[in-house]
């Protein structure tokens, strides 16, 4: 099938290269010039473990293509909508604004009988009034809302063989798309996933919407359930690890997603409750996600915690000491640095005055665009020379593998290690001659 998909970010590229690998013709635009030309040349503007291989496969294949040129998805029968609903500044709506301007652009290039499907997160409500401009424009083309759940690091694999499909379908009288048409449309754009017994969900637009947010409001909210139980065990002296895996061998409750540390960041969990808090006020219905505000509150006093254990470690070294972080990505297995727990808390540590350096396998060039004014260090290797506190925050596997002896060998006397994600062994630590302090952790 020929399939277009406007916004070459994260999202859409992955889909766009994924959409050739299953068989279809792919054009991707993008407003970003300088983006479509490395794309198109096979090279991947960010890092996604598995991407670059299915890009460059799709490219050599022909039936993948980038472009600025909007008017070259006239022929495609499905048009994707891949672009991003940031924040708003000032504020904790969703910007439209792009998605908005990519559905308006698209209606003089949609053919008879053009799907045009969102993926982009959206407040609920928003495909509703999307579908009307697109209905409205008398082409006979129509609209549903196919939401995506890609994880950064797994973004392939997400797209290929997803958990589930949700298909949000329009059964408005008159519709140039029926519903059933809509769904027998991306049944053709997904067939190998569909045939792989890949769940499916067909429900009504706002519902799919919905499906969205309320996943990664769970998600938010259950990362912040077990940082909160941090905070109690803070005070108590007991473990919040060893409390996550006793209350997650009950399958009701699960233990992924409660891994207790800095918290959650990235380009979408944090806005994502945000969007969805204020999309709820304007619906009157505010108080029904008020949690989300303590969600965010508990998130964010995580931040708060590490930066106030790394002073507590300095004591009078305050502004001599050394401190080294670990990680700058919003996780590990990205360069993604979009409201990144790390890299707030070194800003914060740099603004107090802290002689700190950071490191990353990945995350640096990003970085160091955003916020030139911090030190940055290629290896834990040479962040570690000295350092009298090093405070890990994004669990890479290289510093989750780091030999404390050999660190220790490294580090200044008496060091001090603050395990931003839980993830090292305590004892071992320990025993190598640092001081071992994590969130939640005695
Ligand atoms: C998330 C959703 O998982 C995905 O389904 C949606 O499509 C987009 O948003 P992503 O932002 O890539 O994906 O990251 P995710 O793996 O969900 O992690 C989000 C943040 O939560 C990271 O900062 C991570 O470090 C943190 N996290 C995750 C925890 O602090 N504890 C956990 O137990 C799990």
């Amino acid at each position: 099938m020929r399939v277009s998909v406007i916004g070459a970010g994260y999202l859409g590229a992955v889909h766009a290269a994924a959409m050739a690998s299953i068989g279809h013709d792919v054009v991707a635009v993008d407003i970003d010039a300088a983006r479509i030309a490395r794309l198109q040349a096979g090279e991947t503007p960010f890092h996604e473990p598995g991407f670059e291989p299915l890009l460059r496969t799709g490219l050599n294949s022909g039936r993948l293509r980038f472009t600025t040129d909007l008017s070259e998805v006239a022929t495609a029968r499905v048009h994707f909508i891949a672009v991003g609903t940031p924040q708003v500044a000032g504020g904790n709506a969703a910007d439209l604004s792009y998605v908005d301007a990519a559905v308006t652009d698209l209606l003089p290039h949609l053919g008879a009988g053009a799907l045009v499907v969102g993926k982009s997160t959206v407040p609920v409500g928003t495909a509703a009034r999307l579908a009307e401009l697109v209905e409205g424009a008398g082409r006979g083309a129509g609209l549903a809302w196919n939401p995506e759940f890609l994880r950064e690091g797994y973004a392939v694999a997400d797209t290929l063989k997803p958990d589930r499909l949700v298909y949000g379908v329009r059964d408005a009288p008159g519709a140039a798309v029926s519903a059933a048409v809509a769904e027998q449309l991306l049944d053709e754009v997904y067939a190998p996933i569909v045939a792989s017994g890949t769940p499916k969900v067909v429900t009504d637009t706002a519902t799919a919407e919905l499906v969205k947010v309320a996943a990664n409001a769970f998600l938010a909210t259950k990362i912040s359930f077990i940082n909160a139980m941090s905070e109690i065990a803070e005070v108590t002296g007991a473990d919040v690890t060893t409390l996550a895996d006793a209350i997650g061998y009950d399958e009701r409750i699960g233990r992924r997603f409660l891994n207790a540390g800095v918290g959650f960041g990235g380009g979408c969990l944090p806005k994502d409750i945000r969007a969805f808090t204020a999309r709820a006020e304007e619906l009157g219905r505010g108080e029904s996600v008020a949690f989300l505000k303590e969600v965010d509150a508990i998130n964010l006093r995580r931040r708060d915690r590490v930066v106030e254990l790394v002073l507590d470690s300095l004591g009078q070294r305050r502004y001599t000491g050394r401190v080294a972080v670990l990680g700058v990505t919003f996780k590990p297995d990205s360069d993604d640095i979009r409201d990144s727990p790390a890299l707030d808390v070194v800003v914060r540590l740099r603004g107090l005055g802290v002689d700190v350096v950071v490191t990353d396998p990945r995350g640096l060039d990003n970085a160091r665009a955003m916020h030139p004014q911090l030190t940055y260090v290629a290896t834990a290797e040479e962040a570690l020379a000295d350092v009298d506190v090093a405070v890990l925050v994004t669990e890479w596997r290289d510093y989750r593998e780091l030999d404390p002896v050999a660190m220790a060998r490294l580090a200044g006397a008496a060091p001090t290690i603050i395990d931003g994600r839980n993830v090292l062994q305590p004892a071992a630590w320990r025993a190598a001659g640092w001081t071992y302090r994590g969130l939640g952790r005695p």
